[in-house]
């Protein structure tokens, strides 16, 4: 194998928020990542014009796009948001030339991990120093039962990862071990160039974007309920599938920070517009109704085959919550934000089942913790579970908060800070641009003050 080094990280380029008056105004969060993702990769697997609007232009996705073109795509961007991706087809691809460098993704490098195991090339996947951490034996087990081979990976099926995909995947039967998109995503797209049904159990139903989307291009996928909130999913291989316009809405998990911070921040009243609501991912609202948020959901409608509404949030008084490990796929992304939340509620939240958070672009629940007790506020770590004191607005912050790579961690700990009595910093801003490039300019026009 060839010798790797991972790219040397330029300078850190620290952050601080601070207590910022009153958020006012209306605000449409960039288009959401999952489905951007998606978008390219099956505008690759498709053969003739995929054109997507509202596409999120942040460096994960950006990621998944080259990779879509060195699978052989031909992928243009006609305006902001606006994309073109002519594909070649499920089982038509090209052998990538150089390694497919998935920065900061853990999406899209699974999800193209998926692509390659079902089709007959081999590829070499790696990313940053997150992406390396994180565990790839759960996409490359089910694939390897297809009939990939793995030729070569680092300790523990970790990136550097080379891929030999199967251009005659066998068909499977297959329990996800956790509960989550990215492995069942990779099954399906990989299952794509199988001549037979491919069917995916899981326990708990996690975000159904790829079935949608495969249905959306013609294939045959059946989604069932099983046992207590699981799901099963069938599809059927070798679909002919045809190009058909994708309309990316606001993505939740990237609103979820506008959201808590005119939650936090007295006399703030804004609109979020455009968000998605579909009820896999509409977790932190359902917990953040519970714990007494003013939150106005206006204007329900369907766009490109999502419900989406309009948000009006005012400034509210919380209270704590005991949060079920049930509803974590429905909200995996949104514990960092959510713990932040807590800390300006009334009384104790516990977040129950949170094991997942650890291998996510950091472990989660340790940065988080770490964040929070920089910053003043007590929580305690009881198994998986998370407890974060609420301190309503007495006074915290003045912590410099380490976010180990992990976009959503420095953006929650920014959000902290503009409703702190003193400052919040993160010690590197520039990961922000993998899932929300906007972010400062987004939350400076509605009145949010950033040094
Ligand atoms: C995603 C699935 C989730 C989520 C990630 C996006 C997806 O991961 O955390 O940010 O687009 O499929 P898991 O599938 O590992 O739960």
């Amino acid at each position: 194998m060839q010798v790797n080094t991972a790219p040397a990280p330029a300078l850190a380029v620290s952050l601080s928020a601070r207590r910022s008056g009153p958020l006012k105004g209306r605000v449409r969060p960039p288009g959401d990542k999952s489905i951007s993702h998606r978008a390219l990769i099956l505008g690759l697997l498709s053969v003739g014009e995929t054109r997507i609007e509202g596409l999120l232009e942040g460096d994960d996705v950006l990621r998944t796009g080259a990779a879509c073109r060195a699978l052989g795509a031909s992928i243009e961007r006609t305006g902001e948001g606006s994309w073109r991706v002519r594909g070649r087809g499920i089982g038509a691809l090209r052998t990538p030339a150089e390694t497919l460098d998935f920065g900061n993704a853990g999406t899209g490098s699974r999800l193209m991990m998926g692509v390659v195991g079902g089709n007959g090339i081999l590829a070499r996947f790696d990313g940053d120093a997150s992406l390396r951490k994180r565990p790839m034996r759960r996409i490359l087990d089910p694939l390897v039962l297809m009939g990939a081979e793995v030729k070569t990976q680092t300790e523990g099926g970790r990136c550097p990862i080379l891929l030999q995909g199967t251009q005659e995947p066998a068909p499977i039967e297959y329990r996800t071990p956790v509960a989550s998109a990215q492995i069942k995503s990779a099954i399906l797209l990989a299952a794509l160039n199988s001549p037979g049904q491919t069917i995916v159990i899981e326990r708990e139903a996690s975000r159904d974007h790829t079935e949608k989307m495969l249905a959306y291009f013609g294939a045959e996928v059946v989604s069932e309920r099983e046992g207590d909130g699981g799901r099963r999913i069938s599809l059927k291989g070798r679909p002919e599938l045809a190009p058909a316009p994708i309309v990316v809405p606001a993505d939740p998990s990237s609103s979820a920070f506008p959201l808590v911070a005119a939650l936090i921040v007295p006399g703030s009243d804004i609109i979020i517009e455009g968000m998605m609501m579909n009820p896999l991912r509409t977790g932190l609202l359902i917990t953040l109704q519970e714990m007494g948020a003013r939150i106005d959901v206006l204007d329900r409608r369907s766009e490109g085959g999502e419900d989406v509404a309009d948000l009006r949030v005012r400034a509210s008084d919380l209270r704590g919550v005991d949060v079920p490990a049930a509803r974590a796929p429905s909200m995996i992304d949104e514990y960092p934000i959510l713990a932040i939340a807590a800390s300006f509620a009334s009384g104790e939240t516990r977040m129950r089942g949170l094991a997942e958070l650890r291998v996510k672009e950091s472990d989660r629940l340790e940065a988080v913790a770490a964040g929070l007790a920089t910053n003043g506020v007590a929580y305690t770590i009881d198994g998986d579970d998370l407890m974060v004191s609420g301190m309503g607005s007495a006074a915290r912050g003045n912590g410099l908060v380490a976010t180990h790579l992990d976009h959503r961690i420095a953006m929650s700990f920014l959000v902290m800070g503009l409703a702190s009595e003193r400052a919040v910093s993160v010690d590197d801003e520039r990961i922000i641009e993998t899932s929300f490039p906007t972010f400062r300019a987004l939350m400076t026009s509605l009145g949010a003050e950033f040094a």
